[in-house]
């Protein structure tokens, strides 16, 4: 890609609900199991939204970080790309009600809808706006509520899904950063291996439908699961490739978090090591167009990724759809600030049970311990630093 105008990413952030759903709170609420589950998918435990919780919120949250991070105001953004399947409402469009939230003033702002890869596409345009001159800065988010739509007595789909929200900001640069190179596709004559029947216009809302449960997501595991082994590692090597990179080149692979068997399978195909791969799944189940967000700003808490880094994306999803990406994460010009607020909104906290068994993450106590102790280790380690050169 011959172009001048980079797309760095300079700022990520993530919000996750503080609900928790273990593997042994769905063994009370369908046959299944704790073993059955980790063993086909990887999934320990998820977030799930409390009913008073929404989209846009939770958006909201993970986009206020990544700006901080970044060092600008939500009015100093050209244009917010909102990728999910779960908006608020059917209209008006989510990313508005995010970009009236932000307080990003007559900010351009749509929805873009591509299944769980809609991240990767979303990063894919915002690179495109930039690199043509169109803004200098641009919001990506990635977000799904998709507990709404989950049948929580079906288990083939409840073990799998999940709610959250992850977002960047690319910002323009002269140097070589941002997405580098990327493969998108779609094959829509797989569209009923994961379909919300009902809702939509073909399909309009109705006792019948209600009754029928249609307005939950439906899925066929095994068609998904092997149309995903067929296509992700073959991404993956397209986009590597047409980067002008080899498998070496990449520091960190970011794929999808839908399945940990295809994970491995997508690393396998380009001989990617296991200690290049980041797996979050455990912790977070599938979480759709967020997963791969929140996952990247995960890798960076951790320190598995850092500035100079060379990262890999991939994600396969319903349509159907899949998009791989080459990204650079190129210097940046301010420092990355320490983080002020780590804690979900005290009133997201609060306790309403889906089928009354459910708890929070944490107790607060811990959480506000840690967010205090969090930034202090921070100051202590930059100082420690600073003596040392
Ligand atoms: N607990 C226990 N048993 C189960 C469960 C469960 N939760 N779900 C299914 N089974 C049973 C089945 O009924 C079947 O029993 P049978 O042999 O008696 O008929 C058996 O387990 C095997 O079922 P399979 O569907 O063949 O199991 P598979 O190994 O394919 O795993 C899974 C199922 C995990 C859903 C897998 O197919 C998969 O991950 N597919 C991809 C799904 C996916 O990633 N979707 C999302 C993509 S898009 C997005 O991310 C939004």
């Amino acid at each position: 890609m011959m172009v001048d105008r980079y797309g760095n990413i300079v700022g990520w952030g993530k919000y996750v609900p503080s609900r928790v759903i273990t593997n042994k709170d769905l063994e009370k609420m369908v046959d299944t199991s704790d073993e059955w589950i980790v063993a086909r998918t990887g999934i320990r435990e998820r977030h799930i939204a409390s009913p008073g919780e929404h989209l846009s919120q939770m958006a909201v949250e993970a986009s206020r970080d990544a700006l901080e991070m970044a060092g600008i105001q939500a009015r100093d953004l050209g244009l917010i790309i909102t990728a999910t399947s779960s908006p608020d409402y059917l209209t008006p469009p989510v990313s508005s009600q995010i970009q009236h939230a932000l307080g990003a003033k007559d900010v351009g702002a749509f929805t873009l809808v591509a299944g769980c890869p809609g991240f990767v596409y979303a990063l894919a345009v915002a690179q495109q706006f930039i690199a043509a001159g169109g803004c200098d800065n641009v919001l990506v988010i990635g977000a799904e509520l998709i507990s709404r739509f989950t049948d929580w007595t079906d288990r083939s789909t409840c073990i799998l899904f999940a709610d959250g929200a992850g977002a960047v900001v690319l910002q323009v640069s002269d140097q070589p950063s941002g997405v580098l190179s990327y493969v998108l596709g779609s094959d829509g004559s797989g569209a009923d291996y994961l379909i919300v029947p009902a809702g939509g216009t073909a399909m309009p809302p109705s006792q019948e439908t209600l009754d029928k449960g249609l307005h939950y997501l439906r899925m066929d595991g095994n068609k998904v699961f092997r149309f995903a082994s067929r296509v992700l590692g073959k991404a993956l090597e397209q986009a590597i490739q047409q980067a002008g990179l080899t498998t070496e080149d990449i520091d960190l692979f970011i794929p999808h978090q839908a399945n940990a068997r295809i994970i491995e399978s997508a690393a396998r195909h380009v001989n990617l090591p296991e200690e290049k791969v980041f797996v979050n799944i455990e912790r977070y189940g599938n979480t759709s167009a967020a997963s791969i967000p929140i996952a990247l700003c995960e890798a960076f808490e951790l320190g598995r990724a850092k500035v100079g880094d060379t990262l890999a994306f991939v994600a396969f999803g319903s349509g159907l759809t899949w998009a791989s990406a080459v990204v650079k994460i190129g210097e940046r010009l301010a420092p990355i600030p320490v983080r002020r607020h780590w804690l979900s909104k005290p009133e997201w906290l609060s306790l309403d049970p889906l089928l009354g068994i459910t708890r929070a993450t944490s107790s607060n106590a811990i959480k506000i311990l840690a967010n205090v102790l969090a930034p202090i280790g921070i100051l202590l380690r930059r100082l420690i630093g600073l003596f040392r050169s």
